[in-house]
């Protein structure tokens, strides 16, 4: 009987950081508004004079996981890489990420589940773990967002929240039956679909019909967000996931060591952890620094909460998060 453990974490972000005040030059907004409803300060965006992408900057942070994990890029035997924002329509990411490591032809799959992307690209790692199929796993999660944002004032309530970045994680294979993933926890509810989304381009309407219809009124090739409506699904789904994780395991919220939240907002976070009687030091955050970058935001949190001793062996770390779908997923995992 195997178990999954993460034996490696990484993460990359672009050098370019913009403040809310570089966004106030550029659009009506100001620090006030974003920290207060927010808790962002600053935010990475790519830099397009660089050769950042979702596949460079998830190649980068896969290279700092592989290590840490003490293996070699050949090792690994099977890349899951979730985003929203692949390099290309097709194909996905992860046969780049293959490419750019330079590795022999092993599979890769890609995850479209936004921001629980990543714990469900966990999730599925741990199932090919335990099955037997594979021993180290990359899975990674990384965003470039900033590049099709509306940065302007009728854009401002979506495009002040996102940044770019990376994170990965090598899921790896462990005999020992006290550690590792102990359970993962995944949902969806599709009537929602629309009230988180980029609609158009689509299969149904290509780039040369929104060319040729020419509307300045029509917005649906940026990011579209009911804010109000997602911020309450959110506030209740990362409850209920919560508390079903650690049902399945028969523990309390007392015994979480660190919960990571997919970081979408501060006073999400903030209001999870007063609900569940949390303090400070079992919740771990970072959105001031980054903003929300999706799928990458629960790797770049962990990769920097491990860095900073906030992880150790034997720690009960609760992962959840929830996002466009929607979908919403949970994990917990005993380091
Ligand atoms: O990661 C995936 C999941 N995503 C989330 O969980 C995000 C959930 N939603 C949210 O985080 C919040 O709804 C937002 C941060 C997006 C918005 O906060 P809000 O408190 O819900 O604000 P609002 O959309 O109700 O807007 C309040 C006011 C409006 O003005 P009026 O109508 O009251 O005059 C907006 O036009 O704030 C205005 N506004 C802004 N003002 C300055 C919207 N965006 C901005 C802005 N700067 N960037």
């Amino acid at each position: 009987m195997y178990t999954s453990i993460i034996a490696g974490l990484g993460h990359y972000v672009p050098d370019n950081v913009m403040t809310n005040e570089d966004l106030s030059k550029i659009m009506d907004t100001s620090d006030e508004w974003i920290t207060e409803r927010t808790g962002i300060k600053e935010r990475r965006w790519i830099d397009p004079k660089t050769d950042d992408s979702p596949s460079t900057m998830g190649t980068k942070a896969a290279k700092m996981a592989i290590a840490n994990a003490g293996l070699v890029a050949d090792d690994i035997d099977f890349i899951i890489f979730a985003t929203l924002s692949p390099d290309y329509y097709f194909p996905g990411p992860g046969v780049m990420v293959q490419d750019q490591l330079g590795i022999k032809e092993i599979g890769a799959l890609d995850v479209r589940n936004q921001c629980s992307g990543f714990v469900y690209s966990l999730s599925i790692a741990d199932q090919f773990i335990k099955t037997g199929m594979y021993k180290n796993i990359l899975v990674i999660g990384a965003e470039n967002h900033s590049g099709g944002l509306e940065k302007s004032d009728r854009g401002r309530g979506v495009t002040v929240i996102f940044g770019d970045g990376a994170g990965a994680a090598v899921v790896q294979r462990c005999e020992d039956a006290d550690r590792g993933i102990l359970s993962t926890h995944l949902h969806s509810e599709g009537k929602h679909a629309e009230e988180l989304a980029l609609i158009g381009p689509n299969t149904g309407r290509w780039v040369p019909e929104i060319i040729e219809e020419n509307d300045a009124e029509d917005s649906s090739y940026y990011p579209h967000m009911n804010g109000n409506f997602v911020f309450k699904h959110a506030v209740t789904r990362f409850m209920e996931v919560i508390g079903e994780a650690l049902m399945a395991n028969n523990k309390k919220s007392e015994d979480i060591d660190l919960l990571v939240p997919h970081q979408a907002n501060l006073r999400i976070s903030q209001f999870v952890q007063a609900k569940m009687k949390l303090s400070d030091n079992q919740v771990y955050n970072n959105i001031m620094r980054y903003g929300n970058t999706t799928a990458a935001s629960i790797p770049i949190a962990m990769s920097e909460a491990f860095q900073e001793g906030k992880i150790k062996q034997g720690d009960l770390i609760c992962l959840a998060a929830f996002g466009s779908g929607f979908t919403w997923a949970s994990a917990l995992i005993k380091w």
